[in-house]
């Protein structure tokens, strides 16, 4: 029997299929509602309650605060993964064996030059410009460099597609940091795993050996794992409904970057070091903080607090939480922001205001203490997450075009003007 919802408008009943996922979440399919109730549509600001698309890539349970990745939990894969596994498994839906993992390296490898003419791009930029908008202009300058990127109608050019912007993501996020503190624009080793790359460009002095850390490769790697994807965020579902145009995947990429920038996002990991470092500098007063947070009429909130979907503890900010403690242990570093982070955290986990809207620590509250310990500055800590998430972006950029989904294109409830004549000039 299949399952159906009964709605009832102005006195009519209309009935909608019912859609069940593997986890048991239930939909209404309302692809017919206009047609069949003449016209009336859905309204729902910020999608809180609205499904964009079905999905096989993350599962998210915001009560039990569970996330995996392809049917995999974060926390094995954060424990036991490398970040460039968890990449294959995002986009392509299973771990890879070895000979798969080889030759994707490898085909990424041989892809991660960037033309030298966009050198030229950078340093167009002033040293003052944050470095989202450097990262998400580069990544849309890619398209001009590699044009049969956009011609993704088949897999072997989507496969392309994707392991030229793993490849170059990387280098562009390491000039992008390179160009703000004045070093020479170079490349890593392709002898090196995907992360140790990562780290060797972004940090390698001129004059000087690279030495790896292996702490901060494990630390990046953990990190950039537990950033990897999320199901529909808000950057995600841009990356998405870009690409439902057929607009190419770097164009897409670019719009997602520009999204994750937003402090509400991914800019929140920057806005919470900015918010501790103002705490610390006010004495420690998390108190007035809590009241700033509290105040209805004061758009201050409590930065890496709150999460659309999570109404428990953010199982990423778990992890990320116990791994802040090991890396700046292991790196000897003392850091009183992480004391200031754990006070806050508990006064906030007692606070009703907190309690009532079930408002707990999400994947920014604790990761850009572990960025600041790895040397990584302030305002590349969104650069960072974007670095992370772009498998996840891709994976679901990639579902969205083989299930050949329609062009994204909501409806609105309009409640402006109704009709009026023109009044000229002199008349008005
Ligand atoms: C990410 O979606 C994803 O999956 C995102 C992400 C991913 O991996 O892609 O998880 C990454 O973006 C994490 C979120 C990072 N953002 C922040 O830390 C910024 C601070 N958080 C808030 O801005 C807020 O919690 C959001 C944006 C995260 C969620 O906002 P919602 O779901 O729209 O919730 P809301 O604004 O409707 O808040 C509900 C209530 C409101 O109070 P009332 O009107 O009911 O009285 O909770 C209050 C809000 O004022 N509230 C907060 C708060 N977050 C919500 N009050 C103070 N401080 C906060 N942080």
């Amino acid at each position: 029997m299949t399952k159906k919802a009964t709605l009832e408008v102005n006195g009519q009943k209309y009935e909608f299929p019912l859609s069940t996922g593997t986890e048991n979440e239930v939909a209404i399919n309302i692809n017919a509602l206009r047609a069949t109730t003449g016209g009336v549509t859905t309204i729902d600001p910020g999608f809180k309650n609205t499904g964009s698309c079905k999905s096989g890539i993350t599962f998210l349970d915001g009560e039990k605060g569970i996330l995996r990745y392809r049917g995999y939990s974060i926390e094995e894969l954060a424990e036991k993964a490398n970040f460039l596994e968890v990449a294959y498994l995002l986009i392509f839906g299973e771990l890879p064996t070895k000979e798969e993992f080889d030759k994707f390296h490898a085909d990424i490898k041989s892809k991660s030059i960037v033309d030298d003419d966009i050198r030229k791009i950078v340093d167009a930029f002033p040293k003052s410009a944050h470095p989202m908008g450097v990262l998400s202009s580069l990544t849309s300058a890619l398209t001009a460099f590699n044009p049969t990127s956009v011609n993704v109608d088949s897999e072997e050019d989507m496969y392309k597609s994707v392991v030229r912007i793993l490849g170059k993501f990387p280098v562009l996020v390491a000039w992008t940091l390179r160009k703000k503190e004045g070093l020479p624009l170079d490349y890593g080793d392709n002898n090196l795993g995907y992360v140790q790359n990562v780290l060797k460009m972004m940090f390698k002095k001129p004059n000087e050996e690279y030495q790896q850390n292996p702490i901060i490769v494990n630390a990046l790697n953990k990190l950039l794992i537990l950033h990897a994807d999320h199901e529909q965020n808000c950057s995600t579902s841009t990356v998405r409904i870009v690409g439902s145009s057929h607009a190419g995947l770097f164009a897409s990429l670019s719009a997602g970057i520009s999204a994750l920038w937003g402090p509400l996002h991914g800019g929140a990991n920057q806005a919470v070091l900015e918010m501790l470092e103002a705490i610390k500098e006010d004495g420690g007063d998390t108190k007035k903080y809590m009241a700033k947070a509290k105040d209805k009429n004061d758009p201050f909130r409590l930065m890496g607090f709150g999460h659309r979907v999570y109404k428990n503890f953010d199982p990423r900010a778990k992890i990320i939480k116990v791994a802040a403690d090991e890396v700046l242990e292991d790196l000897g570093v003392e850091d009183p922001i992480l004391d200031i982070a754990k006070g806050l955290e508990q006064e906030a986990l007692k606070d009703s205001y907190f309690v009532d809207r079930k408002l707990y620590p999400n994947v920014d509250f604790y990761s850009g203490i572990i960025y600041r310990a790895m040397g990584i500055p302030l305002d590349m800590f969104t650069v960072m997450f974007a670095l992370g998430r772009l498998p996840g972006w891709i994976g679901q950029w990639r579902e969205m075009r083989l299930n050949k989904e329609p062009i994204g294109r909501p409806r609105q409830l309009y409640v402006g003007e109704t009709y009026r004549q023109f009044k000229p000039l002199e008349k008005r």
